[in-house]
């Protein structure tokens, strides 16, 4: 034994330290491997985890995802889409996506290509083949590019349609109704103000009626005496004895007064028949051209109405010029300014000073009209809210809240404006801005 180790061959220290470096070198690169293996697999869970992420934010939208390549091959779907064909992804995958359209829309979808080439295309309407027939979708489309920026594909998103047209179908519905409401409670707000007045006008025409119906009986009476006298002529009655009777029946008195008693009749129809045309243009629906009209006459008939019926002792300082003309509808406009001169009257109730001032000034192309009260004027916090539909500070049954509102839509349709404000004075002042003949183009 001792022979043969003897006889072995020496190796060379130098050959010895070369294995040492190689197996050294050896160790460090199964290490590095090692470590290698270890971030490779840590790379692989980390993958697998936002591949899991991805899947699940995939199968849970709602909305079909279709990703396909530049050449419309289908590169990936989500759950949505594999419901709504009824096909699996794998089988989808690697189809061309027009294979699901429905071949009505192969048109459409090819232009769609072509477009997002150039840009993202927003809310296209097409039809895929559903499992249970054409689904409507509303589909959104972007271009997908790869790191340098070159198209390599593109992302569709669809919405089926039946939702989005049930939720339009039940706003436009929703959106009629609160329009037949508003229009009705338009018209019942017209009719509160114009029962409003109805107790104003039914005075107003008591004195004309009153004044006529008195004429009328003094002219029966006249007829009566008249027609005595006539007979006394044709039975041929001597002409002292006419004389008694001419003096006796006051026949003289009686021709004089025939006059004014007719003339006075006459104008008492005449008031009537005014009173009737202004209610007539205050009760008017239908929408009339605009025509040049006295304001002046309007806020005159509106004042006396208000005025009349309140049971306020409200004190009025008419500073109106005679003759205003302004461009609209007359019946619009005293609607206005009713309600306008109502809510005055209505803040200075139970305030020991009831003063209205009504003013007007004529510029070029405006007139401005100013309703002053000295009532205790609109808090701070309720002056941006009066032209809100239903604002109101009255008791309930007082006050709809919807003069303002509606006052503000009619003087903006005629082109003028409408403010509230406090004055210095105390009280309230409603400015209304309305404009001229000279401004035509309304
Ligand atoms: N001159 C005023 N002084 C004080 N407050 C006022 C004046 N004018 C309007 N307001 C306030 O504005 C609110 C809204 O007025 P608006 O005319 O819109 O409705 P309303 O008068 O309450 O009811 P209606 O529908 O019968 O007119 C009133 O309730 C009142 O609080
Ligand atoms: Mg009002």
């Amino acid at each position: 034994m001792s022979d043969k180790n003897n006889n072995a061959p020496q190796l060379d220290p130098g050959v010895d330290d070369a294995w040492v470096s190689v197996i050294r070198k050896m160790d460090e690169a199964y290490a590095d491997l090692v470590h290698s293996q270890v971030e490779v697999e840590e790379k692989n869970a980390e993958l697998q985890e936002n591949k899991q992420f991805l899947d699940s934010v995939q199968s849970s939208m709602s909305d079909v995802l279709i990703v396909c390549d530049h050449l419309g091959q289908i590169q990936q779907v989500n759950r949505a889409l594999e419901m709504l064909t009824g096909k699996l992804g794998d089988q989808l995958v690697g189809s061309h996506f027009t294979d699901l359209v429905d071949p009505r829309f192969l048109q459409k979808v090819n232009g769609l290509i072509n477009q997002v080439r150039v840009q993202p295309v927003r809310d296209c309407e097409i039809e895929l083949q559903g499992v249970d027939g054409s689904v409507p979708l509303s589909m959104n489309c972007s271009p997908r590019k790869n790191h340098r920026g070159r198209l390599v594909g593109m992302v569709l998103i669809g919405r089926p349609l039946g939702e989005l047209q049930k939720a339009y179908i039940e706003l436009n519905s929703a959106h009629a109704e609160l329009k037949l409401a508003q229009e009705r409670l338009v018209q019942s707000e017209k009719m509160a103000s114009l029962g409003r007045l109805v107790a104003g006008v039914a005075h107003e025409l008591n004195n004309p009626i009153s004044f006529v119906y008195g004429n009328m009986h003094a002219l029966q009476r006249y007829t009566d005496r008249l027609s005595q006298y006539f007979d006394a002529i044709n039975e041929g009655q001597s002409r002292d004895k006419l004389k008694e009777m001419r003096e006796e029946l006051r026949l003289d008195k009686l021709i004089r007064d025939l006059n004014s008693l007719v003339a006075g009749t006459m104008e008492g129809a005449d008031r009537v028949k005014e009173i009737v045309n202004d209610l007539k243009q205050f009760s008017s629906t239908q929408e009339s051209e605009k025509t040049v009209f006295d304001l002046t006459h309007v806020i005159r008939t509106a004042l006396h109405w208000i005025i009349k019926e309140s049971k306020q002792p409200v004190e009025v300082i008419d500073l109106i010029p005679s003759d205003l003309k302004a461009v609209g509808h007359s019946g619009q406009i005293h609607q206005v300014v009713v309600n306008l001169v109502q809510n005055a009257v209505d803040a200075m109730q139970g305030c020991d000073q009831q003063c209205l001032t009504l003013e007007a000034e004529s510029f070029n192309d405006r007139i401005e009209f100013k309703v002053s009260d000295t009532g205790p004027g609109v808090c701070e916090e309720d002056l941006s809210r009066l032209f809100d539909p239903f604002f109101t500070t009255k008791p309930v049954g007082q006050g709809t809240g919807l003069g303002l509102s509606i006052s503000y839509g009619i003087v903006s349709e005629h082109g003028g404006e409408l403010r509230i404000l406090n004055r210095d004075e105390g009280g309230a002042m409603a400015i209304l801005v309305l404009p001229t003949e000279e401004v035509s183009n309304v």
